[in-house]
């Protein structure tokens, strides 16, 4: 079946926003009350099959949208449609269609093993005996989770937990996954089987995925498109490359040479600081890397080297840096 150019954005907001009242204690009796709109006329759409990084500072809005996404939270004005469902009123019927994954916190019951958590879900979710165990056997082989099924959820490692998480987030075959910090706290090897996990599934089955993470890795490795969200609002729509022209963003090279020397000079990388025989190089992201090492090998007794990627909060920081209308105003705790 060919995919109709009319077919519905999988998931659509339309000035959506959401505004928290908050109440806060300020003296013995007395409360203050404020209100955080922590999401600011945000719209967009997702097309279905799309995967898209989601990204912005602590306390942006990432996870109230998420929320809101799921039904979970109820938007305070605006339209939301994920699949045609407005979440927050069906949000059962669209639990169904859905998946989500939390980095903070797990889904799994804790005391239980692990399988034991899926076979609740199988009831929950009235799954068909046969896809369940169709979806069961290649989430077990994918994430590697062969082994680890008859350990109760408490005994697992955050990274095996997460994999388990994510295997009970598609145990229904939703058509959307979500997923907040997914690979937060991972080890190295943990991140590596969940993002080649994700591109697998977004590739044979199809799946929508909608991901927040601070690890621009995640997004460099996952997503064609990224989304910026600052201060609740939608601050940049497009490709990753585009953002890193957008934040002229800088990547890092530590640099250990063999003994204390001037500052090394390679050109357009500039020593940010030095420790000794190690100095920091910033240069544009995007510059050759192998280009400045190579230069710098030839020139320099260099001992050791590595490259640091831009932070995402940096990248994001040298964006708006002092650029954002209004910013400064808004309430935000
Ligand atoms: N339940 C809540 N009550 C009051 N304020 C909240 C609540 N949830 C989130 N906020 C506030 O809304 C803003 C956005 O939070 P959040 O969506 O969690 O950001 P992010 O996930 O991008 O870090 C923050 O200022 C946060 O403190
Ligand atoms: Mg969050």
């Amino acid at each position: 079946m060919g995919v109709s150019v009319t077919e519905q954005p999988l998931i659509e907001l339309d000035g959506v926003e959401k505004v928290f009242d908050v109440r806060r204690k300020t003296g013995f009796l007395k409360r203050e009350r404020r209100q955080v709109r922590a999401v600011d006329s945000l719209s967009f759409t997702v097309a279905r099959g799309e995967m898209v990084g989601y990204i912005g500072p602590n306390g942006a809005g990432k996870s109230t949208t998420i929320k809101m996404l799921t039904g979970i939270l109820t938007p305070s004005a605006g339209r939301l449609r994920v699949a045609g469902i407005d979440p927050s009123r069906e949000r059962t019927r669209l639990a169904h269609r859905i998946g989500v994954v939390f980095g903070q916190r797990t889904t799994l019951w804790w005391d239980l093993p692990l399988i034991d958590s899926y076979r609740l879900m199988h009831r929950m979710y009235r799954i068909p005996d046969a896809r369940y165990r169709e979806n069961l056997d290649r989430c077990v082989e994918l994430l590697e989770l062969g082994d680890l099924l008859e350990s109760p959820v408490r005994q697992l490692s955050l990274g095996q937990r997460m994999r388990g998480d994510i295997a009970a987030a598609l145990l229904h075959d939703p058509e959307v996954l979500y997923l907040d910090e997914p690979t937060i706290g991972l080890d190295v090897i943990s991140k590596a089987k969940v993002r080649g996990f994700l591109k697998e599934l977004n590739a044979e089955l199809g799946t929508t995925v909608l991901l927040t993470t601070h690890d621009l890795q995640d997004i460099e490795q996952l997503c064609s498109r990224v989304m910026v969200i600052d201060h609740g609002r939608l601050m940049y729509d497009g490709a990753l490359a585009g953002l890193h022209e957008v934040g002229e963003s800088e990547r890092t090279l530590v640099v250990d040479l063999e003994r204390e020397l001037p500052p090394v000079d390679v050109a357009p990388a500039r020593v940010v600081k030095v420790e000794g025989p190690r100095q920091w190089l910033a240069f544009p992201a995007g510059e050759s890397a192998a280009a400045l090492v190579a230069r710098i090998a030839a020139e320099y007794p260099l001992a050791d080297l590595s490259v640091r990627e831009p932070d995402i909060e940096d990248v994001i920081a040298r964006m708006y840096a002092g650029a954002v209308p209004g910013r400064s105003e808004k309430a935000v705790s």
